[in-house]
């Protein structure tokens, strides 16, 4: 290629929460990042924190295409799977409005704890309900249709939230899971790793439904966009 650009190489490692290097090429996704517009103080705090504790958030630039594809469908109902200290969470609070409600879920109490005090901090409290135990359970027990259901759960569970779903979902609604390209181990040839072989199922099912229109945005980590039919 003519004009190729020369590697650059980092000068500081990036976070845990980035996948840097795997998806996309490591200059291409700082340059994606250097256009990101700056976040609020809550929200750089987060970032900070999740740095320094490996919390594995979507980071901005994964949050932004959340909470864009809120705001695309008008979405006032989010449930989401895996919530932890509520980075996500708080996108989504922002997305819905003051009249819009978002599921937080977590399987760990302190992260919820933490959580509960960034959402007060940032001023979405009042959209926001928290659920500490198993976010399949609880999104089991539903009996409304939410707009957007996000799944960011530990990856050996992502097929069992398949079949929690669709009733779980109005027609238009958007289903988005996080982590589909594992840092690229979905490209391995025979995985024998429990958590790439779990998202190689629900990828193959979710792209198979018929019920689902999908597209996976190699974005960070891949995330896996499916609307409801
Ligand atoms: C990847 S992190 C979530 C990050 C968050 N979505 C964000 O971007 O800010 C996954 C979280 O899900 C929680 N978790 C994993 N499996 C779960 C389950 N079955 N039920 C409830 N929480 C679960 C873990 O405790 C962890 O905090």
């Amino acid at each position: 290629m003519k004009n190729k650009p020369a590697p650059t190489t980092q000068t500081k490692a990036a976070p845990s929460w980035r996948h840097y290097n795997f998806v996309t090429a490591g200059p291409v996704d700082d340059y994606l990042y250097s256009l990101l517009p700056k976040r609020n103080e809550v929200l750089a705090e987060m970032e900070d924190y999740a740095t320094a504790h490996d919390v594995p958030i979507v980071g901005p630039a994964v949050a932004r295409v959340l909470q864009q594809l809120a705001l695309m469908i008008d979405a006032r109902s989010v449930f989401e799977l895996g919530s932890a200290i509520g980075y996500s969470t708080i996108w989504w609070a922002e997305a819905v409005g003051p009249n819009g409600r978002v599921i937080y879920t977590d399987g760990d109490s302190k992260n919820a704890e933490r959580a509960s005090g960034y959402f007060a901090r940032a001023g979405v409290s009042g959209r926001i309900t928290l659920h500490t135990g198993d976010a399949l359970e609880v999104l089991s027990e539903q009996k409304q249709e939410f707009d957007i259901i996000f799944n960011d759960v530990d990856k050996e569970d992502y097929p069992r939230v398949l079949h929690l779903i669709a009733p779980r979902l109005r027609k238009g609604g958007l289903f988005i899971t996080d982590n589909v390209l594992w840092s690229g181990r979905v490209a391995e040839k025979n995985p024998t790793d429990a958590k790439t072989r779990a998202i190689l199922e629900f990828n193959r099912k979710l792209c198979d439904w018929k019920d689902f229109s999908t597209t996976i945005l190699p974005i960070r980590d891949g995330l896996a966009v499916a609307r409801k039919l």
